[in-house]
């Protein structure tokens, strides 16, 4: 293995603009990881999130003065080329999907936890496969929050970007009803993916009548909490996969709201943690090699320019998911 690969860093939280190549130590697998060779990453929100430091409530876990990992990027596909010790599941060759904690990816290797991987089968591209951890693991933990079965009605708000992308083809694929939310740009693209109903973003959600729906997944975090829970029926649930907020606490406030409005209401508000589930991930990849799911991409940027990508995904407005190469 080379001493050095090639990477893209950054010393402090900041913006994309402030990322750079550099040649960095090619990181040796520990106990129970194993070392990739990175063919491609997905990037999401939450790395932009990671990178600015924003809100600052996510820095006591990913480094007070700067992030302790300084390389982006978790949602990766690659070849395992190096085992740690107790890493004896996987072996040297194989091809794998995997969300890295807290970054890592935009590298030429990055280390990954083995209990993690998940083979990936050879008929999905590592472009595709590398799409699914974070942003179709976290549509599928969302829609199983919300209890979606095939009958149901749901809304999906914000669902042009990698979530909810994900969140409308999954719920149509078990036979719910999918009504989506985006902008007029995008309806066409979503309503391919299986909504049914296709409304503007800008329509205030207390226009629609109450009770509309069994479930309301919001990707967008930003209408008033009591507009959700009257658009549910009784029994329902409403899903808070994101929560616009302060710089400090970020959506901290509208999740204590959402158990005050909760307690003692057969109308509940949910908040969502997605946590890394390669059960689950190994079960996305199954759908994309059967044609049920498929990643809705953007675009591509070779490594040489991970660092546009990045700012691509910090600019807002993404369609469905960006997705950068490998060396
Ligand atoms: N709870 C968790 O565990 C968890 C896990 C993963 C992600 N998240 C959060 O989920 C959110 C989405 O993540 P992502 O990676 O999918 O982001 P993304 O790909 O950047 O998607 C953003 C999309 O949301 C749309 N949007 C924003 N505000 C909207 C609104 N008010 N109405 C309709 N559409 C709106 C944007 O469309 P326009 O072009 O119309 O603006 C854009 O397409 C982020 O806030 C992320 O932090 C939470």
């Amino acid at each position: 293995m080379p001493e050095t690969m090639d990477a893209w860093v950054q010393n402090a939280y900041g913006p994309a603009a402030a990322i750079h190549r550099a040649e960095r130590p090619t990181p040796v697998p520990s106990k129970g990881q194993v070392l990739l060779k990175v063919r491609a990453i997905a990037l999401n929100a939450g790395d932009v999130r990671i990178m600015q430091g924003d809100p600052m409530l996510v820095r006591p876990v990913f480094g007070f003065a700067r992030p302790r990992q300084p390389i982006r990027g978790m949602d990766v596909a690659g070849t395992v080329v190096a085992l740690g010790p107790g890493a004896d599941a996987v072996r040297v060759g194989d091809e794998v999907v995997v969300e890295l904690p807290g970054g890592g990816g935009l590298a030429e290797y990055a280390v990954a936890p083995a209990a993690r991987l998940v083979p990936r089968p050879s008929s999905v591209s590592p472009r595709d496969a590398a799409c699914l951890p974070i942003a179709a693991g976290t549509a599928r933990q969302a829609l199983d929050a919300a209890g979606i079965a095939a009958g149901g009605r749901v809304l999906v708000i914000a669902a042009s970007g990698g979530v909810g992308t994900f969140a409308v083809q999954l719920a149509a694929s078990v036979g719910a009803e999918v009504h989506a939310t985006c902008a007029a740009r995008n309806a066409a693209s979503i309503g391919r993916l299986g909504a049914t109903t296709v409304l503007d973003r800008d329509q205030p959600l207390r226009e629609l009548p109450a009770g509309s729906y069994d479930a309301v997944i919001d990707i967008a975090g930003t209408a008033p909490l009591r507009d959700l829970q009257r658009l549910i029926v009784d029994g329902g649930r409403v899903v808070l996969v994101s929560g616009q907020g302060g710089r400090v606490l970020g959506p901290v406030g509208r999740m204590l709201r959402a158990a005050v409005l909760s307690v003692g209401s057969r109308r509940r508000i949910r908040p969502l943690s997605a946590v890394a589930k390669p059960e689950m991930l190994r079960e996305l990849l199954a759908l994309v090699e059967a044609g049920t799911i498929s990643p809705l991409i953007e675009a591509e940027y070779p490594f040489d320019e991970a660092g546009a990508a990045l700012a691509r995904v910090e600019a807002g407005h993404v369609v469905g998911k960006i997705v950068v190469h490998g060396v």
